[in-house]
């Protein structure tokens, strides 16, 4: 971040008062600051608070032009490493969807060539709105990274998605837009597949079994590949995190649509990880109809659903394949099993029955096998930080074996 030059656009949503701590966090952290403000943010923040935390001026009007010997929006537009939006109204994303430059935020961010990144903040209406969603989705299109709201109480009296990403996370975010643009293209060329969250195994079309895999620790890796420089794609099952940005994401409910899915590209990859939680069972019959309570008991038949992994195992020729395993006991003897059974280069093993590790946690702690047993044991790390260590020691290999 040191040394960095950021336009925070901030827009008049109430979360306004929440970009005056990610101001002080992203100054602190050492960017030069310059804070634009549309006129109804000024409403609810002071313009002066913005000063006093950037040390800079701030701009509200497009005409104000505090340097003679330049335009200030074109100025500020060609000299930003990144200009970030918190709060993004629903009315500021709509404007640059469709390239209104009515103020001096909107007209920067017309004139900008620098990465977006905006934290949208609003009633959950608002943003459910297809309006919305269609213009964030142009933006998304056009290479707008979104910092997605959260969910919970809002400000209108609503609960649900919406709430401005807390500052902390906003200023993580910054810091991995501009660490991803130094990691080392150590996957350039390269095309990665990558499989995430859990699968659902319906009985009928409103019921159904799957587990609690949140999709979080696939997506770090599809994001993690991507900024190494590798063309991804992510067969994402169901999932509870927002996709990442310039991966091509592929959906695929069950197994056997994942299968399905992952066979008919394995040739043309030269990675494959597989992340996702697959249900090893699916019951033998999805009825068509919702099935109704007619005894004391159901007896539900599970059959066997194919392991996707052994059989990637099966048919791999130049593919570097790297499974994972979820234990809670034995890890090394099931996670070198696995590797062997699965015939995979690499296994990553956590041991869920930790508090820092699995399901829906933002950490996890892994050991990476290889045909020689540990290969690299990892401390409690972010998602993202374990997906560059395993994809690093991945890459590692396939440039040196010259595989793939
Ligand atoms: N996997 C798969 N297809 C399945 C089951 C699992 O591709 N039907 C993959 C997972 O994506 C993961 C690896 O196999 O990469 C390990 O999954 P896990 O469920 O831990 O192992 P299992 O082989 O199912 O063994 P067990 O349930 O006995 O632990």
């Amino acid at each position: 971040m040191k040394g960095k030059t950021i336009i925070l656009g901030v827009c008049g949503g109430i979360a306004a008062y929440k970009a005056a701590a990610l101001c002080s966090k992203l100054t602190q952290a050492g960017a030069k600051v310059h804070v634009v403000m549309t006129e109804s943010a000024t409403k609810l923040v002071a313009p002066a608070t913005f000063q006093a935390l950037s040390h800079e001026a701030v701009r509200v009007d497009t005409f104000d032009e505090l340097d003679p010997k330049v335009i200030s929006h074109i100025d500020l537009a060609d000299r930003a490493d990144a200009v970030v939006i918190a709060p993004a109204t629903a009315n500021m994303l709509a404007k640059m969807a469709h390239g209104i430059a009515d103020d001096m935020l909107s007209t920067i961010l017309l004139a900008t060539t620098s990465p977006i990144l905006a934290a949208p903040a609003m009633n959950v209406h608002m943003y459910a709105h297809p309006a919305t969603q269609a213009n964030m989705e142009i933006l998304r299109e056009r290479g707008v990274q979104f910092i997605e709201p959260g969910v919970g109480q809002l400000a209108c009296g609503y609960v649900g998605k919406g709430r401005l990403e807390e500052p902390e996370a906003i200023v993580e975010y910054v810091k991995a837009h501009f660490a991803s643009l130094e990691a080392p293209k150590l996957l350039a060329g390269k095309k990665v597949m990558i499989t995430a969250g859990g699968t659902v195994e319906r009985l009928d079309p409103v019921r159904y079994f799957t587990n609690d895999s949140s999709g979080k620790m696939g997506f770090a890796l599809a994001e993690a590949a991507r900024d190494m420089g590798a063309d991804v794609t992510l067969i994402a099952a169901r999932v509870s995190e927002a996709f990442p940005s310039d991966v091509t994401v592929i959906r695929a409910e069950s197994a056997l649509e994942m299968e399905a899915e992952v066979l008919s590209r394995y040739n043309e990859m030269d990675l494959v990880v597989k992340a996702a939680a697959v249900a090893d069972y699916r019951p033998s019959e999805t009825a068509a109809q919702k099935i109704k309570k007619t005894g004391e008991t159901l007896n539900v038949t599970l059959v066997k659903n194919p392991d996707i992994l052994e059989e990637l195992g099966r048919r791999k020729e130049h593919q570097f394949l790297i499974g994972f395993a979820a234990e809670t006991e034995q890890l090394e003897s099931y996670a070198m099993d696995k590797l062997v059974r699965k015939n995979c280069d690499l296994l990553v093993a956590n041991d869920v029955s930790q508090d820092q590790a699995g399901f829906g946690k933002d950490t996890n702690i892994v050991t990476i096998f290889d045909k020689n047993g540990p290969a690299l044991a990892l401390p409690v790390l972010g998602k993202r930080e374990t997906a560059n260590r395993i994809l690093q020691v991945a890459a590692e290999r396939m440039n040196a074996g010259g595989k793939a």
